[in-house]
């Protein structure tokens, strides 16, 4: 079975120690979808913020996280 989700999110999700206590320190939840360190960041955002585009659909590898296809989003507007 497999499954694929839309993900529009460009960066991490911060979590405010106050919210959150843990050490002190804020923690950065993905919000990309790349992350091989689920669910914090490991800044594998930066691969999306470099290669994306407005008006474009991509596919990553999810173990390489590059992207093996690029093509026209029919979702845009
Ligand atoms: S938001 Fe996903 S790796 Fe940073």
């Amino acid at each position: 079975m497999a499954r694929l989700l839309r993900n529009d999110q460009m960066g991490p999700y911060r979590i405010d120690p106050a919210d959150f206590p843990k050490d002190g320190k804020a923690i950065w939840v993905c919000g990309c979808g790349l992350s091989a360190n689920m669910p914090y960041c490991d800044k594998a955002h930066n691969a999306c913020r470099q290669v994306e585009q407005p008006g474009r659909l991509y596919t990553y590898d999810p173990k390489t996280r590059q992207v093996v296809k690029d093509e026209p989003d029919p979702g845009a507007i």
